[in-house]
């Protein structure tokens, strides 16, 4: 497997509405809006793929999009699925970032987004990110009747660096107190490595 992501591309219409359609059985967007969403001015998709899978119904992996209209300071977050198959790995979390990371890019203050009440698993990725409650729309998804919770993210600066409380810890070896000889490594009769 050699997962990596980039700019969807038309051709990836079509396996992203399989997806889609699998994903989101009662609202999924027509063909035509997904189309139009990556072929938009403003709009940022990005897929997941492996590339290397034999069963081509496994290439595609995940794919998210944000609406980012340059100079508003905002952005949205559209839409995001990641295959059943390979969900719980982390690719939700690398696909999200990726679109905050170009939020950044593109000076946005703001990035908003519509989680369904029903979804908690999304609702705790989108809470670990930093995303905020700013309200509730009663009843937002049909034909379901099902509540949209409202979010918002203040982009935060890029932390390039893990903080020097969270760096590990440096473990000292005492000279002469090694029992197992590093692997590959053979210790000379003089007790120097080679
Ligand atoms: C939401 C979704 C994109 C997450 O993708 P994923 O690749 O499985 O998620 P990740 O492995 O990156 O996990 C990210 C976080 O999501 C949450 N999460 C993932 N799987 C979870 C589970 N089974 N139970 C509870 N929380 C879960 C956790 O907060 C997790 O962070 P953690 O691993 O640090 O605890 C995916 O479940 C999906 O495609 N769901 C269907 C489509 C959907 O609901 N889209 C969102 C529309 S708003």
């Amino acid at each position: 497997m050699s997962v990596f992501m980039r700019r969807a591309r038309l051709d990836d219409v079509a396996p992203i509405m399989t997806l889609e359609r699998a994903t989101f059985a009662n609202d999924a967007w027509s063909e035509q809006m997904m189309r139009a969403e990556i072929e938009g001015e403003h709009g940022y998709y990005l897929v997941a793929v492996d590339e290397d899978a034999e069963n081509p119904d496994e290439r595609l992996l995940g794919y998210a999009g944000l609406y980012a209209p340059a100079g508003t300071g905002d952005a949205d977050v559209q839409t995001i699925a990641v295959a059943p198959f390979t969900r719980g790995i982390g690719l939700g979390r690398g696909l999200m970032h990726a679109l905050i990371t170009h939020a950044r890019r593109m000076r946005v203050a703001r990035v908003f987004l519509e989680v369904r009440a029903d979804n908690p698993i999304a609702k705790a990725l989108y809470d670990s990110l930093g995303f905020v409650e700013i309200g509730v729309r009663r009843g937002y998804y049909q034909p379901d009747g099902v509540d949209a919770i409202a979010m918002r993210l203040d982009v935060p600066e890029a932390v390039t660096r893990p903080a020097a409380s969270d760096a590990p810890t440096a473990r000292r070896q005492v000279p002469g107190t090694a029992t197992t000889p590093a692997r590959g490594i053979r210790p000379s009769s003089t007790g120097e490595t080679a």
